[in-house]
């Protein structure tokens, strides 16, 4: 696993971005596994931003999102699908048939997880994924005890994630219970892996993923496992790690 230390959210945001430009260029046909939530935000802006001044092309292109609420179409305005129109999809040349979210009005959700599985490997599989991490150190909508074999699968969100993720809903209550989210299994398949973690309430949660035991009850340790992940985190989000490893601006372990 390799850390990168960032200062604060923009510098974190800068490096997400070279390291995701970084892979556009060697492979212009990538294929980008992509989070929602507010990490994330900073990264897209600045990926919008390299597309317009020096012409990154997002043409050949093709993206999976993580997860998605079940009970929101794609035009709700608190689906992650709309939120990535509005971030990503319609600021660059994605083609809007190579961006991909699972279907959280699907009737058969189980299917619908065969399915998008099924488009993934088809694509030949996600050559980079980026994560953000919930504070219990959820990835995707996989929460704590989950099944690290999992594949695409139907979730029931934990309260602690509810209660965080009413900050994009009129009310607590009209976030869902449920979502559907590529298991802990799909991102290992990964052939990269960037986490980005800012803010102290994360803290605890990098951690976990960084030096807590590989276990089931903090989903992100996992990635100690993957054979090529890197966690950008701020000064904040990182404050929990040895502070012989934060002297440096990036640590390999
Ligand atoms: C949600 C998403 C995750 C995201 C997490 C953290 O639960 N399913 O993919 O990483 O929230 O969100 P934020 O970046 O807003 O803290």
């Amino acid at each position: 696993m390799r850390l990168i230390f960032a200062k604060d959210y923009e510098d974190m945001s800068c490096e997400a971005a070279k390291i995701v430009s970084g892979q556009l260029y060697l492979k212009p046909q990538s294929v980008l596994g992509l989070a929602t939530g507010s990490t994330p935000i900073g990264l897209y802006d600045r990926l919008v931003q390299v597309h317009q001044t020096v012409g990154l092309d997002f043409s050949g292109v093709t993206t999976f999102n993580l997860d998605e609420y079940v009970g929101l179409s794609s035009e709700n305005p608190e689906s992650y699908h709309y939120f990535m129109k509005e971030h990503l999809f319609s600021r660059v040349n994605l083609r809007p048939d190579h961006c991909f979210v699972p279907n959280g009005m699907a009737e058969d959700l189980e299917e619908e997880g065969r399915r998008y599985d099924a488009l993934i490997e088809q694509a030949g599989g996600i050559d980079l994924q980026v994560l953000g991490i919930g504070r219990n150190a959820h990835i995707g909508f996989n929460e704590p005890d989950i099944k690290f074999e999992a594949m695409t699968h139907k979730v029931r969100l934990d309260d602690e994630t509810i209660r965080a993720n009413a900050r994009f809903f009129a009310r607590e209550e009209d976030v869902p219970r449920y979502a559907i989210s590529m298991g802990i299994r799909n991102i290992m398949l990964a052939r990269r892996v960037l986490l980005l973690a800012s803010g102290p309430e994360k803290a605890e949660a990098v951690y976990a993923a960084a030096c807590g035991n590989v276990s089931p009850k903090a989903p992100a340790s996992i990635l100690q496992l993957h054979r090529d992940a890197t966690i950008i985190a701020d000064a904040a989000a990182a404050a929990r790690l040895p502070e012989a490893w934060r002297e440096h601006r990036s640590y390999h372990f």
